[in-house]
């Protein structure tokens, strides 16, 4: 064999990201759980319950045609049930030229930052934030600037400090979630709309990641769809309709930036499953069930809410939205990583380090998911209550 061939292919330095740490607990539970323990599961972010029945009746009947490719944008009727989305819940007319269906959010956000940003642009992001909006950047070449958010702002970004990171170094790109993931944290509509307009005042381009909406408890969640038609909306049929493995979500683009999107997708992956498209524009009529599944969110956050700071946890942030519960542990640890660990191995409660969305204090905080069952809660408060009293 020749030298060079042993050696092996060196990656390209932008492949370089983080790994997702959450995997490790995953893999650390699954081994417990295979020698006959119990795990409550809260690290993944994701629901138990499966895609509306209206999605799966969709998608079994599909079966029996051919599953072609669809056009680039997503079908139409699927576009065009997405834009009357708008109308119903936001009171918003959106044209659903605007609509561009995508595989799950996440391919959203490449699409958004390629058609956005050219290499070494500068894009704000809140601290602590998802993960991936870092490191997708960080391979296109962009430079996330991270900035942190605070209790004194109801942890939400605010226009004040992305001017003052823009005075520091041009930013040409800020990401704002409400709800968000870790925090669980929403911005009121207000306070959206001030962001935006201090945003477009200095030019800097706008991403709102809306994948959690839906799922709102503290308030209803504002659009950007309502303030601003050069906003650039990402959304996913992940998380509000249960649908994380059929990889579909969608965007909301200003108008001029459709034909590139268009061209981009065109290119990068053709269409977006035909399958998927198919139960997603089925899935509007199955939001019945969806609101049901909804309740039991709000009845798991009730639980948590009231139970952890019995059982020993009594510092965390507003849980506002989505299905995050983010627990302050300094008081028992100076590393959030190895306390995740211990509650697993002692308490059999898995649930994620902050260190995975947040490097400056993510040592400091725990992530849990309270998406799994309303047993899966109580069983939570109860464990880490013994766990906690025991030391
Ligand atoms: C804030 C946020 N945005 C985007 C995503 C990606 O979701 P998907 O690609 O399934 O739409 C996630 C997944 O957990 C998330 O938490």
């Amino acid at each position: 064999m020749l030298e060079s061939t042993k050696r092996g292919i060196v990656p390209s330095a932008r492949s370089d990201v983080p790994p997702f740490m959450v995997m490790d607990v995953m893999a650390a539970a699954a081994r417990l759980e295979a020698a006959g323990i119990h795990v409550v599961h809260m690290e993944v972010g994701q629901p138990a319950a499966p895609a509306p029945a209206t999605a799966l009746a969709a998608a079994r009947a599909a079966l029996g045609g051919p599953l072609a490719y669809t056009e680039a944008l997503g079908i139409p009727s699927l576009r065009a049930r997405i834009a009357r989305h708008y109308g119903e819940r936001h009171g918003v007319d959106l044209d659903p030229a605007r609509v561009i269906v995508t595989t799950g959010s996440s391919a959203g956000f490449m699409l958004a930052f390629l058609t956005l940003f050219a290499p070494g642009d500068r894009v704000a992001i809140a601290n602590p934030g998802y993960p991936p909006y870092r490191h997708i950047l960080t391979a296109l070449g962009c430079e996330p600037v991270l900035i942190e958010t605070t209790a004194a702002t109801r942890w939400a970004l605010t226009g004040e400090a992305l001017i003052a990171a823009h005075r520091e170094r041009p930013l040409a790109g800020v990401l704002v979630a409400s709800p968000a993931n870790p925090t669980g944290t929403m911005i009121t509509g207000e306070a959206l709309a001030a962001l935006i307009a201090a945003a477009e005042d200095a030019g800097i381009r706008f991403i709102s990641d809306e994948i959690y909406h839906g799922l709102d408890y503290a308030f209803p969640a504002a659009t950007a769809a309502q303030v601003s038609a050069r906003a650039v909306i990402i959304n996913s049929f992940s998380k509000y309709f249960c649908m994380t493995g059929w990889r579909i979500g969608w965007m909301v683009a200003p108008e001029s930036l459709v034909r590139p999107i268009e061209r981009l997708q065109q290119n990068f992956a053709i269409s977006v499953p035909t399958l998927s498209q198919i139960a997603a524009e089925a899935a509007f009529a199955g939001r019945a069930e969806m609101e049901a599944i909804k309740h039991g969110y709000e009845d798991n956050r009730r639980i948590l809410v009231e139970g952890l700071p019995k059982a020993g946890l009594d510092k965390f942030l507003p849980a506002d939205g989505a299905f995050y519960l983010y627990a302050d542990v300094s008081r028992f640890t100076a590393d959030s990583q190895d306390f995740a660990q211990r509650m697993l191995a002692e308490a059999h409660v898995a649930a994620t380090s902050g260190i995975d969305f947040d490097p400056l204090h993510g040592r400091s905080f725990i992530r849990f998911c309270y998406a799994g069952s309303r047993a899966d809660a109580e069983a939570a408060v109860e464990r880490i209550g013994r766990w906690l009293g025991g030391r």
